[in-house]
């Protein structure tokens, strides 16, 4: 007699429930309740397991002192940004998450790394594009690869079997999402065959000492759990993030057993692969001629990073009741919380305007040390006043309208203010010398 097992897992956060449930009670998503099976007809598979303890009857708990505390190999990949990432390299038999939006650049990033690894055997797998497919993009990303191995599969018992033949040195998995284990029955991409295969892929990893890269899907609002609810059984979870528009992907470390995470690596996505970013700020950095007003350079740090930014910033007269806010890459409260500062401290009559922010680039800061460049550029929009472009702002405002150190930001802002007018003034001088010239002919 076959037994069945199913339960209900909320698509949303992986919530496991024995019923059907119209609310999820941890994410409180509602109607993402679908029921998988969780153990397939026969029970063959514990029998195994329990049969695999009888056979190694020998102790498997060892004193710590016992364990050679032996450094761990790492293989360094060609991309410098990869190697810092994950804090010097790729760590063998570790297992990492690369979570990011559909179309942000990872197989890319993960086959160009793979070609570039001449000395290593890699396989990857995939299971979401075709043999000629990956051929195409490798042929665009212009390396060849004598070592580079390709299989498009996705069940994970044919999979092994390959693995088991080829014996490569690094694996990649393009995506966790399309993997089918024949251990559960439920279709590919529910929870169940994501923490089951991502499971079979982790024993794998620790007992052969292979390094495994999984690449996941998540969607904007971070809603298909797929990845997250694997976080806690990987070793390391780099977020690729980005804006699909901009060419400008961020690589960021959420989770590292090996290493720091506050690093971060820049690419640039172009027509043949990612480029890696060395000096970011030249690029994030519109350099122009004339300084325009609702400009100012902020300076900010990106994980272990120093980075200058553009803050724009554009103040017009509302026209409709309510007066506007839009931001891109900084977050709206806070712009909220820094008008309400201006108004208040300041006496800005922001409340009849439309206030528009952006971050140049199309990069997301969240570093509050970038409150004085906003504010600036606030300041210099409202009242028409270009800031030198030499000057750059850090410092976190607070609610009194003063940084950290007792000084209100308008001592910055009045001072680059009159830098600005000088050369505002300077700038008006010549263009009158030229009209004057002009009307003299
Ligand atoms: P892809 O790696 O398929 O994204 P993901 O695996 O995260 O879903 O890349 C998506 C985009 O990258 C696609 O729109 C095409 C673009 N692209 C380039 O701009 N340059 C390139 O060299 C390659 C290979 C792709
Ligand atoms: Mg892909």
């Amino acid at each position: 007699m076959s037994k069945t097992k199913s339960a209900f897992f909320c698509q949303s956060c992986g919530y496991e429930s024995a019923k059907w449930l119209g609310k999820c009670p941890s994410c409180n998503n509602w109607n993402t309740f679908v029921e998988e099976v969780i153990v397939k007809g026969s029970d063959k598979k514990e029998k195994d397991e329990w049969a695999e303890y009888k056979r190694d009857g020998k102790l498997k708990t060892i004193s710590i002192n016992e364990v050679s505390s032996a450094e761990e190999k790492r293989i360094l990949s060609q991309d410098a940004e990869l190697n810092r990432v994950l804090g010097g390299g790729i760590v063998s038999g570790s297992i990492v998450l690369v979570a990011g939006e559909p179309g942000i650049g990872k197989s890319t990033l993960f086959l160009q790394i793979g070609l570039q690894l001449k000395d290593v055997v890699t396989l990857y797998i995939s299971g979401e594009e075709s043999e000629q497919q990956i051929k195409m993009r490798a042929d665009r990303i212009g390396i060849k690869n004598e070592n580079f191995y390709l299989l498009t599969e996705t069940d994970t018992k044919t999979i092994f079997h390959e693995i088991k033949k080829l014996k490569p040195q690094l694996v990649i998995v393009d995506s966790i999402q399309t993997l089918q284990s024949p251990f559960v029955e439920s279709g590919p991409g529910s929870i169940s065959q994501i923490r089951e295969t991502a499971a079979e892929l982790q024993r794998f990893a620790k007992e052969t000492n292979t390094p495994v890269f999984l690449i996941g899907h998540i969607t904007k609002d971070g809603n298909i759990a797929g990845p997250k609810i694997l976080e806690h059984m990987v070793d390391t979870v780099l977020q690729f993030e980005g804006d699909r528009h901009y060419a400008y992907r961020i690589l960021r470390t959420l989770k590292n057993r090996f290493g720091s995470t506050a690093e971060l690596g820049i690419y640039e996505m172009g027509s043949e692969g990612m480029r890696a970013v060395t000096n970011p700020s030249e690029i994030l950095i519109t350099q122009k001629e004339d300084a325009l007003s609702g400009i100012a350079i902020a300076a900010t740090m990106e994980g272990m990073r120093p980075l200058l930014i553009e803050a724009q910033a554009l103040v017009t007269q509302s026209v409709y009741g309510t007066p506007q806010r839009t931001v891109s890459g900084f977050d709206l409260r806070r712009l909220q919380l820094l008008l309400a500062v201006l108004e208040k401290r300041g006496g800005f009559h922001f409340g009849v305007k439309d206030v528009f922010v952006n971050i140049a680039g199309g990069l997301k800061i969240e570093d509050p040390s970038l409150d004085l460049a906003i504010v600036c550029a606030l300041l210099s929009s409202y009242e028409d006043v270009a800031l030198p472009q030499h000057i750059c702002f850090a410092g976190e405002v607070g609610l009194s309208g003063r940084d950290k150190g007792g000084k209100p930001y308008r001592t910055a802002y009045s001072r680059s203010r009159k830098a600005g007018l000088r050369k505002n003034h300077r700038q008006q001088v010549q263009r009158q010398k030229f009209t004057q010239a002009k009307n003299q002919y």
